[in-house]
Formats: C-alpha cells, structure tokens, sequence
C-alpha cells in the first residue's frame, strides 16, 4: 500500500477494531466523531501513516498498536478514578518504579510507546497538541534549526521536526533505551540514512549531563514525570540562547503509572515554565472531554516558550 492507500485504510480500520474490541472506550476518540474537521482529519491520518510506514503487515500492526492504545486507555479511566477519589499520583509514593518501567522492554515495547504514539491519533486533546505544535510552533523555526528533545518517547515530534524543516539537526535525550530505539526505528529510510540525528540515553535532571547548545528545545509530556520540573526547566533553558523558542507540554491533575509531579492547574504550571527562564508566547490549556467541570480539573497543557 502506498501512503494515499494507507491514510484511507488507517481510520476507518481503527474505528471498527475499537467498536468490535473495545467499545467501551469509544466514546470521546476522534475517530468516531461525527463531525471531524479537516485539518483534524489530516494530521490523525498522517500520525496512523507515521506509525504503519515501516511495517510489511500494516493491518497487523495497526492492530497490534491499538491492542497497546486500549491498554493505555482501560488503564488511564482506572488511574484517573483514584486519582480523583486520593488527590494523588500514586508513583509519587514510590518514583523509583519510573526507572524500573523505562528499564523494562516488555512494557516499554509491549505497551507503553505504540499505545501513546496512537493516543496523537486517537485522543483529541492530543490531536490538538500536535497540531499546536506543528502549525504554531515549527511554522516559527528556520528550516536550519538545531533542535534539542527531551523525553523522545516514540519519536513522532522528531520525525515531524526533521521532515518540516529539511535542514535542521536534532539531538534527542531520553532515559530509555528503548524509547530511543523504537523512534529511531519508526523514522523513514530517508531521515535514517541523513545522519542529522544524535540520540543520548541520559537523565536530563542529572547535574552531570550537558545537552550543549541548540538553536529550539522541544520537551512534551515530561515535566510530570520528574520530581523536580523546575531542574528540568532549567537545564532547558541553559541549553538555548536569550530569545529562542521552545515547546513545552504537560498536564495537570491527570493520572499515569509514571506521573510523579502534580500540577494544579495552568497557572500553576506557567509559573513554573517562567521561573524556569522561559516567557509564555502563545498557550493553550484543554480540560479532558467529559471532566471540563470536574474538581480537581484535569487538563493538557501546551505552550511555545521563548527563553527570557
Ligand atoms: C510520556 S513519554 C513522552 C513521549 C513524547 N515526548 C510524547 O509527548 O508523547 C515520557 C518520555 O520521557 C522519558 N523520560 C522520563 N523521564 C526522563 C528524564 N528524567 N530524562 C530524560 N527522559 C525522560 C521517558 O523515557 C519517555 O520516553
């Protein structure tokens, strides 16, 4: 299949492998929105093609990533209900399970990466970040950029970097080894074979680590995996000049199995980034479909930042 032929494939396979699978988790994904707009509907059949593009079977692997989306999923209604009922994230208690998970292939690979590579695709709040940041954010960069990304995850923000802007160079730091493997393996043939890539497998709160320098620095949905964020944010903002931009993305009062640090709510979360060493240039703050009103309120949380 060609990609054409892929994207038509993609959502329509995804909707009837949730409604026949999972049908309980169906409500609220975009794919069985009746009304999707169409630059949604563009970036979810482009994130569906990112993450087939280098399968032989591709049917199979996108059942095999939607069997790890509904875990994540099933997992995530069950954590957020306690979180809801305690106040707390739970790995708060016992952060030393963080490195055990991002040590662990079986989940890391089992679950873990497909599962949230789809949630761009599937959730909408994450379909609205990953528009923010392609739209708002890289539409700023100059297309020789040198990028820096903490938290590479699957790899689905750098292969969108890389392909946006053609010149630019990249520097991905992650604690797993099996993040850095998986994305390295979804990348295309082509942005393999260019050697404008550099991964380090490395703690970004170590004192140790230097990141060095880098023109941009991306760093989505890792704030709240860290005890201390503001360590995060600063070594963010040592590694980029006065006046270079950056994406940041978090979320407040939303439960994981790897969430440690608890934002309250968006402005708690922007003082932070500010004192961090980073000015607020645009920003956007989503409560979770179904839960706007509820107390604690759980949302997302994105933001291009300029470091100050
Ligand atoms: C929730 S995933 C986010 C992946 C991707 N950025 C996204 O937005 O979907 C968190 C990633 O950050 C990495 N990570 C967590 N703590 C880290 C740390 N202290 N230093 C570097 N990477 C870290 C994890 O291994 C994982 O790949």
């Amino acid at each position: 299949m060609d990609r054409t032929e892929l994207e038509k494939f993609a959502r329509p396979f995804a909707s009837q492998w949730i409604a026949e699978n999972v049908p309980m988790i169906s409500g609220g994904l975009t794919v069985f929105q009746e009304a999707l707009a169409d630059d949604d509907r563009e970036i979810i059949d482009d994130v569906f093609w990112r993450f087939i593009q280098n399968h032989e079977d591709p049917r199979a692997a996108l059942a095999g990533g939607l069997e790890s989306f509904s875990t994540i999923s099933v997992d995530f209604l069950r954590l957020q209900g306690r979180f809801m009922r305690s106040g707390k994230y739970r790995a708060a208690a016992n952060p030393e399970t963080l490195q055990e998970l991002y040590a662990d292939g079986e989940r890391m690979r089992g679950y873990y990466l497909d599962g949230l590579f789809l949630t761009y695709a599937l959730w909408p709040n994450h379909v609205q970040m990953l528009k923010f940041f392609r739209d708002r954010f890289l539409a700023r960069l100059p297309e020789n950029v040198s990028l820096l990304e903490v938290g590479v995850g699957h790899g689905l923000m750098a292969s969108l970097m890389l392909e946006q802007l053609p010149g630019s160079s990249y520097h991905g730091i992650d604690i797993s080894s099996h993040s850095i493997d998986y994305a390295m393996e979804n990348f295309s043939p082509a942005l393999k074979q260019a050697g404008r890539v550099k991964m380090s497998c490395a703690d970004i709160t170590d004192p140790a680590l230097k990141p060095g320098h880098h023109d941009a620095v991306v760093c989505c949905e890792v704030l709240e995996h860290v005890l201390e964020p503001d360590v995060l944010l600063e070594a963010l903002s040592r590694s980029v000049e006065a006046g270079s931009f950056g994406f940041l993305t978090t979320v407040a009062n939303m439960e994981a199995e790897d969430h440690v640090y608890l934002f309250h709510d968006a402005d708690d979360i922007r003082t932070h980034i500010t004192r961090g060493g980073f000015e607020i240039v645009e920003d956007q703050a989503n409560g979770l479909p179904g839960m706007e009103d509820a107390t604690p309120r759980p949302l997302n949380y994105s933001a291009i930042v300029q470091r100050t």
